[in-house]
């Protein structure tokens, strides 16, 4: 998720594309540029004031692209921001999205003599984009675009036409500015607020030529399209917010769109293998490997305990699981056949890193999932996999653990198939995952039954969460969220280690979630349930739906669908984002921004 952002109008446009930036900046923030046709192309790595900086006083122009980029294909560098350029530089683009058959399409330019000066996707577009123009800036961007496939939210300018903008988009959004002196385009409406309320929406499929004073639609095939200009009522941060309160519950309702992220291009459905870009290079040496150790810190050492476990069950690959506070002054016995897989979304836990430095001095391949491209760990790791979730702003893991847990199963499939699980088992994981989306989304729609359950508990001061073999890890996700936004003290078990001590700890004043959902073990959850009943706490559950049985046996009930087994800890793990979300919201809490935590910990 990028922000692109142009002005065309009778104001020097430096300013206004650098204060269109800054309000774009939550999109991603790890490099940025801008092209003023008049005056030149400048681009900077890192934040927007590193690109300010850069920007002379002096840099006449009253038309112009600016992006700020969350890097997926290429690593956060100067080289790599946007905007790129034909082969003419004469022709510039700016695009948020990801094109799937850009190494394709580069081959091909490559084969007419072109050549690239970045690892990005999106240069690709730029030299194709050039290959088509002949005067004409429309008609090039539509015709390459007919080539491309992915999702796009793209903005162009030629030099010899500078007061034209080009904007296409499909999948990713892009909306029309309607200014006093010019016009504006941007990635969302919270850039424009300071210009006007006035906006168009492009949809999927639509192509815009914008100038200082008019804008026209037109569908991919060239058909008109009536606009309808809108009034945006919004502040600028609601907007950012996509009109939820908050951008942890904005999060939490990503989960689909970032399951279908984490799984595009990688899911080989009628083969049910799962298709690991960054592990195809070192395929036969993982063909080898016997064991694997999982490394992480808070939420992403909970996802490495859900790896564990569909690792084990389902590839037969043992694997252990440890704190990377812990791992970096451990002995390290593990075989020369053993990886080391971390796991992280900042990518520059500090902890985390050092185990991995730790790993490779004991020789030990390294792997990793991680969310920001180019982080330190992204960069330090033999081989990863991304997670292509996106920016996460609140500082409580949401989506990225939803997204973590996607790609487990992923590198689930891959070691599986490669080791002892059948093309049967295969396809029905794969077919399994490519379900997923849809379920969460429907899923996602009960979102207020669990706002009123949790408005009923928000005033208990202690909570317990229960759960079994692959809910083990999604309880102490559950507890670690509702600890974060709501500062209310909870505890996390493996039902079977309730009558061990920690039972003591239950009275009508300390109420238990137990996670129930139908599996192999639900029995035993059921009896654990009737052990905190026994003790007068209050219980809520989480149970499969059509599960009437438990209804009578607990205070209250949250249901949700049944999924693959291998995927039913991440459909678990929603409601209880939720949960902790409606909790902290009632108790007035800043949910977004909770006390004494930060959203990355890169010190020792
Ligand atoms: C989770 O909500 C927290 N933000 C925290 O536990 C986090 O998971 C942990 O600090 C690890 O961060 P990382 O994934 O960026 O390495």
């Amino acid at each position: 998720m990028c922000g692109i952002f142009g002005y065309v109008g009778h104001r020097s446009a430096a300013p206004i594309l650098l204060q269109g930036l800054r309000t774009l900046e939550y999109r991603g923030y790890d490099s940025a540029g801008l092209f003023i046709p008049q005056s030149g192309v400048i681009k900077a790595a890192g934040p927007i004031d590193n690109l300010a900086a850069k920007v002379p006083e002096a840099f006449p122009g009253t038309s112009g692209i600016a992006h700020t980029r969350w890097a997926t294909h290429g690593r956060p560098t100067e080289q790599n921001a946007h905007p790129h350029a034909d082969m003419s530089e004469t022709l510039w683009i700016v695009h948020n999205g990801i094109i799937e058959n850009y190494r394709e399409l580069k081959d091909g330019l490559v084969a007419q003599g072109m050549t690239f000066t970045s690892e990005t996707d999106t240069e690709v577009v730029a030299k194709l984009i050039g290959n088509f123009y002949r005067g004409n800036l429309r008609e090039a961007v539509v015709m390459a675009l007919r080539a491309v496939r992915g999702t796009y939210g793209i903005l162009a300018v030629h030099e010899h036409h500078p007061m034209e903008l080009v904007a296409a988009r499909l999948g990713s959004p892009l909306v029309i500015g309607l200014g006093v002196d010019g016009n504006f385009i941007s990635s969302d409406p919270s850039a424009l607020l300071a210009y006007t309320k006035d906006v168009v929406y492009l949809h999927d499929g639509e192509v815009a030529v914008v100038t200082a004073d008019t804008y026209s639609v037109t569908s991919l095939a060239g058909a008109k399209q009536t606009k309808v200009a809108e009034r945006i009522e919004w502040s600028p941060e609601e907007v950012q917010k996509g009109g939820y309160p908050h951008f942890m519950l904005k999060e939490i309702f990503e989960a689909p769109e970032v399951i279908e992220n984490a799984l595009r291009g990688r899911l080989l459905r009628e083969k049910g293998r799962a298709k690991l870009g960054g592990f195809e290079s070192l395929e036969q040496q993982l063909r080898e490997i016997t064991s694997l150790q999982m490394v992480g810190c808070g939420s992403a050492y909970y996802a490495g305990l859900v790896g564990q476990h569909l690792l084990t069950e389902y590839a037969d690959l043992p694997v252990n699981t440890e704190l990377g506070s812990e791992y970096r002054y451990k002995k390290n016995l593990a075989s020369k056949k053993t990886a080391f897989f971390c796991v992280s979304q900042s990518g520059e836990t500090a902890d985390t890193r050092a185990s991995l430095q730790k790993a490779k001095e004991s020789g030990l391949l390294t792997l990793g999932m991680v969310n920001v491209v180019g982080s330190a760990i992204a960069r330090e790791i033999d081989a990863g996999v991304y997670n292509h979730a996106g920016p996460e702003v609140a500082v409580a893991s949401t989506k990225a653990f939803v997204s973590q847990l996607t790609v487990m199963a992923l590198v689930t499939l891959f070691f599986g198939r490669a080791r002892t699980m059948t093309q049967t088992e295969g396809i029905a994981l794969a077919e399994a995952l490519a379900a997923l989306p849809q379920v969460v989304r429907e899923m996602l729609r009960d979102s207020e039954k669990i706002a009123s359950i949790a408005k009923k508990y928000a005033h208990y001061e202690n909570f317990m969460y229960l759960g079994r073999t692959s809910h083990v890890p999604i309880a102490y996700e559950g507890a670690l969220k509702l600890k974060e936004v709501t500062y209310i003290h909870a505890e996390a078990y493996a039902g079977g280690e309730l009558k061990h001590g920690s039972i003591a700890l239950l009275d009508d004043q300390f109420p238990v979630f137990a996670l129930a959902p139908q599996n192999d073990v639900y029995e035993k959850m059921v009896s654990n349930i009737e052990e905190v009943k026994a003790r007068n706490a209050p219980v809520i559950a989480l149970a499969t739906t059509g599960d009437l049985r438990i209804a009578s046996v607990v205070d209250d009930v949250i249901y949700v669908p049944a999924v693959h087994p291998a995927l039913q800890p991440i459909v678990s793990t929603v409601p209880l984002q939720l949960f902790a979300y409606y909790i902290g919201v009632a108790r007035g809490l800043n949910v977004d921004r909770p006390r004494n935590l930060a959203k990355s910990v890169t010190v020792e």
